[in-house]
């Protein structure tokens, strides 16, 4: 089966998630008809993007979206306790989330943390089983990174335990495309013998270094049930592999998807036209659709070298490249060898950063020494005795418990700062301004100048534009 990420990941990846409602409605029922196991189409930075730029609520999108797609389950992507902001949230806020999620269309929720830390995805896993009774999947996710705690045999007994919390799927999440086509078949055909029979595991990898289309044949031909692939007018590249070429090789084959790719081309002509509105406003250049292998050579996300690149670059120190390269699996293996996504990849890459600028260090970040700290969840690995000594030189402790442990319950606070400020008109917004409070608060001034008329400036976009 395939999962297209079209409405989602594809133009996230490639185009800054600018893809409008009004872009996608004209093909909604004919994507409902294709035949995907699901259509994800929300998370990520769709929800953050809608309100920053595009002057779209999410949640209006999504129940939009929900008109159109019956037969076909949405599907969204939540980063466990941080949901789809940047901080932990307490479980008060993360359990109203999937609540309101679940009830305003979503069918299929992928949950997963970048530390691959269970006690993360503990509350979400916990709402989704109770909100989604026979309507929505539980989908846990594990970032996949490689390192010498990364085994395969470290992945299966991963994805038991989130089996075990109630997971219905497990799905491998390569966002950076580290993944190789042979590990994939050994990593899926080892999940297939050791999870129950009715688990399905979903496979997710792009195509930036080139692999992607192989990774997905390989874990096919190893029992993989569900794949992501994205519509070719915006697939591959850093986006995920083009649907069509899969859905073509393996037809009449024992994997046959039963996709007719005839069904596909009223939706592939109207999405290449979306895609030429991306190139013309901006969005999408030709560079992310190129074959990148530095992540073969450096083993680190593409994301993260061009973060070192341009970090070096504004220091004036461009020819220390090779040795932050060199530094930065020595500091992931000190702080206990978190998978390389967002946000860790970023904190290690600037310590690493710092340790070839400043000396070995000489100069801790303050995220840094969160992580070695516990407060982002536990690492993988072992964390290095003295990088914890010099983290906690100044009296600060390591914590050893679930990080929203220490959190109070906030939606009663986040309802009463919403509504003070004369913004509240459903449960809906306290959550956008749960994880965006300025950009949320900017959506609801124009929201409200739009609404009375008063303003006719604020009744713009971020862009300068009137919505569509
Ligand atoms: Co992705």
């Amino acid at each position: 089966m395939i999962t297209d990420t079209i409405l989602r990941d594809a133009h996230q990846s490639l185009a800054a998630t600018r893809m409008r409602f009004d872009e996608m409605e004209p093909v909604l029922a004919q994507l409902d008809e294709i035949g995907y196991y699901s259509l994800e189409a929300w998370g990520g930075a769709t929800f953050d993007t809608c309100l920053r730029y595009l002057c779209e609520d999410p949640w209006d999108r999504l129940r939009n979206l929900k008109k159109y797609l019956k037969k076909t389950p949405i599907q969204m992507l939540l980063r466990g306790q941080n949901l789809l902001g940047y901080r932990h949230y307490a479980d008060d806020v993360v359990e109203k989330f999937v609540e309101k999620a679940i009830e305003n269309g979503v069918g299929v929720i992928r949950v997963f943390d970048a530390l691959n830390d269970v006690r993360n995805l503990e509350t979400s896993v916990k709402a989704i089983k109770k909100y989604g009774k026979g309507k929505c999947i539980c989908e846990a996710a594990i970032s996949y990174t490689t390192s010498p705690v990364h085994t395969t045999e470290y992945f299966v007994k991963l994805a038991k335990t989130l089996e075990d919390m109630g997971a219905d799927n497990i799905c491998i999440k390569d966002m950076a495309n580290l993944l190789l086509p042979f590990t994939a078949y050994e990593v899926v055909k080892e999940l297939k013998e050791e999870l129950r029979p009715e688990t399905k595991v979903h496979l997710h990898t792009h195509n930036t270094t080139g692999t992607g289309d192989m990774i997905n044949l390989m874990a096919i031909q190893a029992g993989a049930d569900i794949v992501d692939c994205a519509l070719s007018p915006l697939g591959n590249g850093t986006s995920n592999p083009a649907t069509e070429p899969l859905v073509a090789t393996l037809k009449g084959t024992p994997y046959d998807t039963g996709i007719d790719i005839n069904k596909l081309l009223p939706v592939i002509t109207h999405f290449n036209k979306v895609a030429q509105r991306l190139e013309k406003d901006g969005f999408l250049s030709a560079r992310v659709r190129k074959i990148d292998i530095n992540t073969l050579l450096y083993q680190v996300p593409g994301g993260m070298l061009s973060n070192l690149i341009s970090q070096l670059k504004s220091a004036g120190k461009e020819d220390k490249l090779m040795e932050c390269l060199a530094e930065v699996p020595e500091v992931r293996k000190d702080c206990g060898y978190p998978p390389l996504v967002t946000p860790s990849s970023q904190i290690v890459g600037t310590q690493a950063v710092w340790n070839v600028l400043a000396g070995k260090y000489k100069t801790l970040t303050a995220q840094y020494k969160d992580l070695i700290l516990g407060k982002y969840g536990k690492v993988p690995g072992q964390i290095s005795p003295d990088v914890l000594k010099l983290c906690t030189a100044h009296g600060e402790q390591a914590i050893t418990c679930r990080p929203a442990d220490l959190l109070k319950d906030e939606m009663q606070k986040l309802t009463d700062e919403v509504k003070s400020a004369g913004f509240y008109e459903k449960e809906e917004d306290v959550l956008s301004y749960a994880l965006f409070p300025e950009v949320s608060n900017n959506y609801f001034k124009w929201r409200k100048a739009r609404e009375t008329g008063v303003d006719d400036d604020m009744a713009k976009n971020a862009d300068g534009v009137y919505p569509v």
